[in-house]
């Protein structure tokens, strides 16, 4: 079967985990992926948990073989707004160099690419020179709520060397790319409710709080002037930037003029002092995601609303840590809000940072595999990113994640119209295979 047909298969499932409504299709997806790994020669088991299903599948094992675990997440985010779309999010077609298909690049082409990689040593030489573990999830875009538990599990089933991930981005085409370091997250949502239904603007509007408007300047007051986040103890867990990272990321091929293209921006903003490369990998954020109240339909309507409501995201670095960090940032929410409105905050999902030395045994097998795939010199990133699991691998595996991503800089990933590089996907099985090789040798 063509490589293309396959990955066409795997993005006409709408796995979307954070809808409800996707919920037969997402486990349509991992009985597909369950079925493909088995073609592919492994065995391989869909555990059910209390979320989505984790497919687990391997080679025989044999000792004196290095084991590597590759993770990957068969889940997607949702493909709104829809309307931006110029093909159906779910009907994958090539244009040009290039797939489009919601989940094309995250995750399904890169983690694919693995599967096809496997496959294609297992048919050449009969065996991988490697002990392999395949962990594929459904429940990454919405924080990995299950895996941690499903690790802790299944600890000593699995007695792995070294993870790899491909879920993480590429300078730019053909651009080698090792990525060092995450960023984690921390999800909330504000509710604020002011009057118990929506008001006649006129008539009541002055003599009460209006929830947009509160929660406007509640939500202003995150930042302060200088792009800073102004919740007191935000940052004191902040490693600061290393001068040979800021040396490195300053070489890289972006500038503020393809950073401004990719994103379609008028200019770069942010905290002030920094780089937009520094910003994003190595500096903590607040953002908003979504924000509403009021009518939002066509032509004008003169209300007061009852309620108001914005779902905030923070990206941290190390050594934050989100358990710490969530009692401030509530703390600093209520004591923002006056009593004329009711604040209720609800609790999501959150994920740990990840921080790793490039140059360990296995960091450098990564790069040979890098080097020898794409001919070029590897580039050292953080990403901006976050893949909760990964710290999660250190602490309960104890072990090491070699991030090596096929994501280009325009693919769109969380976007309309997200897009996978016919080449970095060919790429990508062609590095999977150095990948097992150099591991093997390490
Ligand atoms: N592939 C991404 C993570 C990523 C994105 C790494 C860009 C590096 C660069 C992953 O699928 C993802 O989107 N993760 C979520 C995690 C969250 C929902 C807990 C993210 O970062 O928003
Ligand atoms: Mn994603």
């Amino acid at each position: 079967m063509d490589p293309l047909d396959d990955l066409f298969e795997f993005l006409r499932f709408p796995s979307v985990s954070a809808d409800r409504q996707f919920k037969s299709s997402v486990h349509a997806c991992a009985d597909w992926l369950t079925r493909r790994l088995q073609r592919a020669g492994l065995w391989a088991v869909k555990y059910e948990t209390a979320g989505y299903p984790v497919v687990v599948a391997g080679n025989e094992h044999r000792s004196g073989r290095r084991t590597v675990l590759i993770y990957g997440h068969y889940d997607v985010q949702p493909a709104d707004p829809l309307d931006l779309w110029e093909t159906p999010p779910f009907e994958p077609v090539i244009k040009g160099d290039k797939i489009f298909a919601r989940g094309s690049t995250d995750n399904k082409g890169q983690i694919l690419a693995h599967i096809l990689g496997v496959e294609s040593a297992i048919q050449e030489k009969g065996d991988l020179p490697v002990n392999l573990v395949f962990l594929v999830e459904g429940e990454e875009e919405i924080g990995s709520p299950h895996l941690e538990g499903f690790l802790k599990e299944h600890r000593s089933d699995w007695h792995a060397d070294v993870v790899a991930i491909s879920d993480t981005g590429m300078v730019g085409s053909g651009i080698p790319t090792f990525t060092y370091g995450l960023r984690g997250i921390l999800c909330l949502e504000i509710r604020l409710r002011g009057p118990s239904s929506d008001l006649h603007s006129g008539i009541f509007g002055g003599s009460v709080a209006n929830p947009a408007t509160v929660l406007s300047r509640i939500v202003g007051k995150i930042h302060d002037g200088s792009g800073r986040i102004a919740i007191p103890g935000f940052y004191d867990r902040v490693l600061p930037l290393e001068q040979w990272e800021r040396d490195l990321w300053a070489k890289l091929p972006y500038t503020e003029k393809s950073w401004l293209t990719t994103t379609g921006s008028p200019r770069i903003s942010g905290e002030e002092g920094y780089t937009f490369l520094e910003q994003v990998w190595a500096r903590p954020t607040a953002e908003v995601n979504g924000f509403g109240s009021g009518y939002q339909r066509e032509g004008p309507k003169t209300i007061v609303p009852s309620k108001a409501t914005a779902k905030l995201s923070f990206r941290l670095v190390p050594n934050q840590d989100p358990a710490e960090l969530r009692p401030l940032i509530e703390e600093f929410l209520k004591r923002e809000c006056p009593d004329s409105v009711e604040m209720e905050i609800l609790r999501q999902h959150s994920g740990k940072t990840y921080l790793v030395k490039p140059d360990s045994a296995f960091g450098k097998a990564a790069q040979k595999a890098l080097t020898n795939t794409f001919g070029k010199p590897v580039a050292f990133i953080r990403e901006g990113g976050s893949i909760p699991i990964t710290q999660s691998f250190k602490d309960v595996l104890g072990i090491d994640t070699l991030l090596l991503g096929l994501a280009l800089p325009d693919c769109k990933a969380h976007s309309p119209n997200e897009n996978f590089s016919i080449e970095n996907f060919q790429a990508g099985i062609r590095l999977n295979k150095q990948l097992l090789e150099q591991i093997a040798v390490t």
